[in-house]
């Protein structure tokens, strides 16, 4: 998956001419909790992988109750200060249950200073989740102590309500609508709800929308009761074409390492 992703990317990156537009950023979904063995130099060499695929860092999706979480986060960030590399949380509330807020802002607080913590226009830290729409009301509080940029994937309900959500808290939305479902191809209709669900923000002020690009989709985890297969075909090629049609802020590919489904 991790040689097939690279390959992919680098043909996407010759296939596609430079845009006319400033450079943005494109980050993997690393699931943290699949790699509690990983060393330094695993961490390392998984970053080097990514930087010559032209990636510009991870997104560390992490749950809260996994114990090989903290420790393997410090490794992580130890490896992208040597390499320069970026990397941003995913806050994970469906695998293991939602994060206590005082244990997100203490994450926050311990490694956004980190030069390797993603910050657009070297501003405020980027912060995401995968889901996580019932916690909503935690993050008024955290992005006062933080001063997080918060991009939540709440995709499990509508955008125009999840920009509303705890009084508008989001900064922007990320989703994990990245495949077809069925024998149809994949559109940018679910890209254009969301842009169209930012610019309706109180204030007018818009939003960050951040867009799922993704190869495929197989799953087989009976322990989940899932068993499906979402169309790949050229997928990966269409999805990029509608990258430079939609024109996000950031692009997230799902994902680097999340062997189980995708
Ligand atoms: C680190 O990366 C940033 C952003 O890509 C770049 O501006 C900077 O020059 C790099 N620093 C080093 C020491 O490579
Ligand atoms: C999907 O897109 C391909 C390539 O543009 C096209 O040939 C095909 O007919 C489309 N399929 C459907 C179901 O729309």
């Amino acid at each position: 998956m991790k040689l097939t992703l690279t390959a992919l990317a680098l043909t996407a990156a010759v296939l596609c001419p430079p845009p006319a537009h400033a450079a943005k950023e494109v980050f993997a979904h690393v699931i943290v909790g699949n790699v509690p063995a990983f060393t330094l130099s695993d961490w390392t060499s998984d970053m080097e992988l990514a930087r010559a695929a032209l990636i510009d860092g991870f997104v560390l999706n992490i749950a809260p109750q996994d114990p090989s979480t903290l420790p393997s986060v410090a490794l992580a960030f130890e490896a992208a200060e040597s390499l320069n590399f970026t990397l941003f949380f995913s806050f994970d509330y469906l695998a293991q249950g939602p994060w206590p807020a005082d244990a997100v802002t203490a994450l926050l607080q311990k490694h956004t200073p980190s030069p390797a913590y993603f910050k657009p226009n070297g501003k405020r830290p980027l912060v995401s989740t995968f889901e996580g729409p019932a916690n909503a009301g935690d993050w008024p509080a955290i992005k006062a102590a933080t001063d997080a940029l918060f991009v939540p994937d709440w995709g499990s309900v509508v955008p125009a309500e999840a920009v509303g959500l705890a009084g508008g808290v989001a900064d922007g939305l990320f989703t994990f609508d990245a495949w077809p479902e069925g024998d149809t191809n994949m559109t940018v209709d679910g890209d254009r709800a969301v842009q169209e669900a930012l610019r309706g923000k109180e204030g007018g002020g818009g939003g960050v929308y951040m867009m799922p690009v993704a190869p495929w989709f197989f799953t087989n985890l009976p322990g989940f009761n899932k068993n499906w297969l979402w169309r790949g075909d050229e997928l990966w090629d269409m999805r990029w074409a509608q990258v430079m049609e939609v024109q996000p802020d950031f692009v997230q590919i799902l994902t680097w390492n999340d062997y189980g489904e995708s």
